[in-house]
């Protein structure tokens, strides 16, 4: 026991001191002058090569999972192109993994991580799969498990997927703390992480990231080695920006270096997710832009000093789709493929029966994951909550989707349309993020500084020239 003070702003001011030794790793040593980290560097000491990953995951039965030809979809996307088009879709069924997603090859390296550190338990704050993931993997090897989980509006209601994702935990034994939307999750994150001394199993370590580069390479080598070539795309369900970092960077080190990456999320724009009133208002806890836009704009809003997952860097396209197209893909994968699957992958399904439509027949679309199902991801669960809270459903024109108002499902698979992300908005927005958040202005920042923000940009050193010319004053 210590005798810190527990009070809220107690702990928020000692957040620094809890995470560093909830982590064992100084961020310090990357740190460069200016606003800029050496990534590559911090990749490569603090994460681990793909050769150890695998042998990692190896051990518990992570990674490996089948790649998929759904040949009855492929039938209908060829339907809906126009001659010589409509490219093969592939998807990687992630769902095999010992607790039901890609969130498993995260946690493996974590919670192995945790193991050789010599720490007791792990702790993880996660809405999501990568709770059920932590703990399935801390049981493998032995370790205490806590997870944090943000369930309930402040009338005590949990819309289904969220609930379910919680009896996941459960049901491999952690300890789960169900609380409520807004600052409590962190806070008590943070006093938990003191409590115990556990360590901090969180999504945007390096070693997590490094985890994910498994998936990107099996992808590439999965398609390689029956079709003689790399995709010419991948589609990614786009939330926290791990899912499109790690499977990129495991794509490149394949040598897959041509293949798009297309970012894929669904479109929640207008909800916030740190409000009351919202929270339940999305049929959707991951893939959707609430995660997805702030994180490619500022990746380091994360629970560690520097966030490994930096989506920005590697997206070619970003993509949205609506909540009625992904109930629509989740229901076309169950009824012609007779392959049940929760809502993340189908994100990145319902943009690639789109996107394939544009591609040539020739060419190969990956949708890179599935994930379980379970009684509160299924459609009807989420339907009929969404409809109890006044959500209106309807069969129609997935046009007319308002996020937490309007939920319509597609009449026809044609009406499935994606909608670009203007990428060079998302770019702004990160710069204007970088110039608050270290009080710079653009004429003060070195060209190291430059150099960064085309790397984190995805651009070049012009492009950011003129657009810093954009914000001086
Ligand atoms: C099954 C599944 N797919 C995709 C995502 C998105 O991954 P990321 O947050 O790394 O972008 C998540 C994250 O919650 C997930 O659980």
């Amino acid at each position: 026991m210590n005798n810190k003070k527990t009070d809220y702003n107690s702990v928020m001011n000692r957040k620094g001191e809890i995470i560093k030794a909830a982590l064992d790793l100084d961020y310090d040593q990357f740190e460069l002058p200016g606003i800029s980290f050496d990534y590559d560097s911090m990749m490569e000491k603090a994460g681990y090569s793909l050769e150890e990953v695998i042998k990692i995951q190896s051990q518990t039965n992570v990674g490996n999972t089948p790649m998929i030809e759904p040949d009855n979809i492929n039938l209908l996307v060829k339907k809906l192109s126009k001659s010589g088009y409509g490219a093969k879709i592939l998807i990687k069924d992630e769902a095999v993994n010992p607790s039901g997603s890609f969130k498993d090859r995260r946690a493996s390296v974590s919670v192995y991580h945790a193991k050789k550190l010599g720490y007791e338990g792990v702790i993880a704050a996660t809405s999501g799969n990568y709770g059920a993931a932590v703990a399935s993997q801390a049981n493998k090897r032995g370790l205490k498990c806590i997870i944090v989980q943000e369930t309930y509006d402040s009338r005590g209601f949990g819309q289904p997927e969220i609930v379910e994702k919680g009896r996941a935990c459960e049901a491999y034994g952690a300890e789960v703390h169900q609380l409520t939307v807004g600052p409590e999750l962190f806070y008590v994150f943070l006093l938990l992480l003191e409590e115990t001394g556990y360590f901090n199993a969180s999504l945007y370590t390096p070693f997590g990231v490094a985890g994910i580069e498994t998936l990107g390479y099996e992808v590439a080598m999965d398609v390689k080695n029956k079709y003689g070539k790399f995709p010419e795309a991948v589609v990614i369900t786009h939330a926290g920006g791990g899912n499109v970092t790690g499977t990129t960077r495991g794509l490149l080190k394949a040598d897959a270096n041509d293949t798009k990456i297309i970012a894929a999320s669904v479109d929640l724009t207008g909800l916030h997710m740190a409000s009351d009133l919202d929270f339940n208002r999305k049929s959707f806890t991951t893939g959707h832009t609430g995660f997805g836009f702030p994180f490619a704009t500022w990746p380091d809003r994360a629970d560690v000093p520097r966030n490994a997952a930096r989506a920005l860097r590697y997206m070619d396209r970003y993509v949205t789709v609506t909540q009625g197209e992904v109930f629509y893909a989740t229901e076309m994968l169950a009824q012609l493929e007779g392959i049940e699957r929760g809502p993340a992958g189908n994100i990145s399904l319902a943009a690639a029966v789109n996107i394939a439509q544009e591609m040539q027949e020739d060419n190969i679309i990956v949708v890179q994951e599935t994930e379980y199902t379970g009684a509160g991801k299924h459609p009807t669960a989420q339907l009929t909550f969404a409809k109890k809270i006044g959500v209106e459903i309807y069969r129609g024109d997935p046009k007319e989707n308002i996020p937490g108002k309007k939920i319509v499902i597609p009449e026809h698979p044609s009406q499935i349309r994606v909608k670009e992300v203007d990428l060079d908005r998302i770019r702004k927005s990160y710069i204007r993020n970088t110039l608050k958040n270290y009080n710079i202005k653009p004429q003060d920042l070195t060209e190291q500084d430059i150099d960064f923000l085309a790397e984190e940009t995805n651009t070049n050193i012009k492009y950011i020239k003129d657009l810093l010319k954009e914000f001086e004053n």
